[in-house]
Formats: structure tokens, sequence, C-alpha cells
């Protein structure tokens, strides 16, 4: 895995200025900058984009595969709640995606408390503030590790005689 997508949904561009008692003061070109250099010390580059359209966002998740991502960290914002067009999004490819939100939507009022994304992610991250992206990313690497088997665990080669198989008994 060499590139991940960050996909931040609808108001994350006001990060920083909208609520900073729930989201807390940094900003989002600050968050994306410190995304970048932990990927950078993970070894994977990673892009960033917000957008406050729903179409877009489906768009984004569709192309994801072909432009050559191997996985998505994703906050839907309020889409989060209620967007069956995200969802399918989410279901139809075969990237795997982490929802991820800065505060904890399970402790907040009743609507935010179901997420309609997480049933078709991999995962869900919430209530870190911007480190719930981070964490996103690392379970991402962890799922990529996780399926590819380490050297020491890959079999023994057989001798020669095993893979042939038993010899015929001589009369
Ligand atoms: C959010 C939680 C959502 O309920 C809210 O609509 C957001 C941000 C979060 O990151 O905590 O826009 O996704």
């Amino acid at each position: 895995m060499k590139r991940l997508l960050v996909l931040h949904g609808p108001n994350l561009n006001l990060l920083g200025t909208r609520e900073p008692e729930v989201y807390g003061a940094v900003s989002l070109p600050d968050v994306d900058r410190s995304l970048r250099e932990h990927g950078r010390r993970r070894g994977v580059v990673i892009d960033c984009r917000q957008s406050n359209l729903e179409g877009e966002l489906v768009t984004w998740l569709q192309g994801a595969e072909r432009e050559g991502y191997g996985g998505v960290v994703f906050n839907p914002g309020a889409f989060t709640h209620y967007s069956i067009a995200l969802r399918d999004a989410v279901a139809a490819i075969r990237v795997p995606v982490v929802e991820v939100h800065l505060s904890n939507i399970h402790g907040r009022e009743e609507f935010r408390r179901h997420s309609v994304i997480a049933a078709v992610s991999r995962g869900q991250i919430s209530g870190f503030g911007p480190e719930s992206y981070v964490l996103g990313v690392d379970a991402l690497l962890t799922l990529n590790s996780a399926s590819q088997p380490a050297r020491a665990a890959a079999p023994a080669r057989r001798s020669r005689r095993a893979r042939k198989g038993p010899r015929a008994r001589r009369e």
C-alpha cells in the first residue's frame, strides 16, 4: 500500500472555527499537513480532499482504486447519519474504508449515534479529535500488513521427494 486517500465531508472545511468546543481549534489544512507528515514517516503518500457535496464524495470513492489508492480514511460529516448514496459507494468499492469522526458520535445527540456508513466500512474510529484520522491511517496500514503473509510464516519448501509423493513400492 503506497497511497492512501483521506476524505472529509461537509463543513469540515470550517475546522478550527466551527464549534471549537466540539471539534477543536486545529484547522483542516493543519490536520492534513500532519497527516501527510505521519504518512511520510510510515512510508505512504497521503492525499487529502474535502467536499460539501455528496455526489463529489461518491465520485472520489468510486475512483479510489482506479487512482491507485490502497485505502480510504473517510469522515462523512453529517452524511454519516443518512446518506444511503455514500453507504452504497463504500459498499460498492473493493478498497477498504475506515470511517472516522473527530467527536465521539456515540456520546452526542441521538441523531448522531447511528451511522449508515459503519456497517459497510472496515471499522469506525470516533472521538479522538484529529488523532482519529491518524488512527484511521494506522488501521489501514495494519490491515494491509495483515493481508501480506510475513516471510517467516511462509511454508518451508518441501523436499523433491515430498513434492513427488510417495514412491511406488517395488514388488
Ligand atoms: C463529525 C460528526 C458528525 O455528526 C457531524 O455532522 C460532523 C463531524 C465528526 O467528525 O465528529 O460534521 O463527523
